[in-house]
């Protein structure tokens, strides 16, 4: 019969069964569900031998940081290095505001930092030519159809070569969850005692808040656009809506201002998008019909609580024609 508990159990005598009795393994958290729960179940199969590298690229939400380091640690027991990236990326960032020109940035300086703390962690034994090692992926079932294939082998190695890595380093890849939907990976995780706000956390895209800053990122702006997101997610939690709610994006508009009255008089400031959305995998969405009052509290709050703001609009659009995020 098919319980979480069974599940993990088989999964992960597969995974020891797949590294054996020396091999070590690294696998990349994002905070997100599924790079988790991978983590978790290789981490019961085969414990010490597994690192996580976390790599914080400072495009993160309020609290996402923590509950890598905290609660998932608490939760598992993992042994995690944490490489602090956020001055790398934002001075790679500095004057760009092209959407895709961020992502290229993003992605190359992803895979330098975690290359970088690779080596670092295989250290000697990479040297010693220890050459098989094992890359945990928390590939689910759906990606695996679409990707019409199998695992097998990953080479970290890049084309521009600064991770410093030896040539040959190849991964074998080890993928728990890939006969997994994501619901079944939900009740792994639980099964395995990871956090609801691990388990239930909604998508949110690898390139963090830097697609959600119309604009220059700078960390400024960043501040701005943790503190009216964090007022979101918490205000819509608060109102129930997270079981509707497939993701609600939060944006900053750094590139606009309009006139408001604060306060002591006029303001000239920035206005924040709500994107909440309903969906069934994100291929196609409708706007979340999110209660008055909630979206009331929501306005009152950012603009009371973050400063350079001074308008909230609710995004009303469908995708198609919009996409998800605003970049
Ligand atoms: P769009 O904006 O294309 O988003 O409607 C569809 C889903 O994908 C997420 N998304 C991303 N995830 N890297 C990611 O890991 C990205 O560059 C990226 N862009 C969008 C988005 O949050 C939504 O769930």
């Amino acid at each position: 019969t098919w319980t979480a508990a069974n599940i993990a159990e088989s999964l992960i005598e597969d995974v020891r069964a797949q590294v054996g009795e020396n091999g070590l393994a690294i696998c990349g958290l994002s905070g997100g569900v599924d790079s988790a729960v991978a983590a978790a179940l290789v981490q019961r199969a085969i414990g010490d031998r597994l690192t996580c590298v976390f790599v914080d690229h400072g495009l993160l939400r309020a609290g996402e940081r923590e509950q890598v380091q905290q609660d998932f640690v608490a939760a598992t027991g993992a042994r995690l290095v944490t490489v602090d990236a956020e001055s790398v990326f934002l001075g790679e960032l500095a004057g760009v505001s092209d959407p895709e020109a961020k992502r290229k940035i993003i992605g190359r300086e992803f895979i330098r930092s975690f290359e970088g703390a690779v080596t670092e962690v295989l250290g000697d034994r990479a040297a010693v030519g220890d050459k098989v090692e094992f890359l945990v992926q928390g590939t689910l079932y759906p990606d695996v159809v679409e990707s019409g294939g199998g695992s097998g082998t990953a080479n970290i190695k890049s084309h521009h070569n600064v991770g410093g890595l030896p040539d040959d380093l190849e991964f074998s890849l080890v993928e728990p969850l890939r006969l997994l939907f994501k619901d079944e990976v939900r009740a792994v995780g639980r099964e395995l005692g990871l956090p609801e706000e691990i388990v239930a956390r909604q998508p949110f895209p690898g390139p963090g808040l830097a697609i959600r800053i119309v604009g220059e990122v700078t960390g400024e702006r960043l501040a701005i656009l943790r503190r009216a997101d964090a007022i979101a997610r918490e205000e819509l939690t608060r109102a129930g809506l997270d079981g509707q709610i497939w993701q609600c994006p939060v944006v900053l508009l750094a590139d606009v201002r309009s006139v408001g009255v604060q306060g002591d008089g006029r303001t000239y400031g920035h206005p924040i998008v709500l994107r909440p959305v309903s969906s069934e995998d994100a291929m196609t969405a409708d706007w979340t019909r999110v209660p008055y009052e909630v979206l009331e509290t929501i306005s009152t709050r950012i603009t009371n609580e973050v400063p350079d703001v001074n308008r909230v609009v609710l995004d009303v659009t469908s995708k198609p024609p919009g996409t998800i995020e605003w970049e």
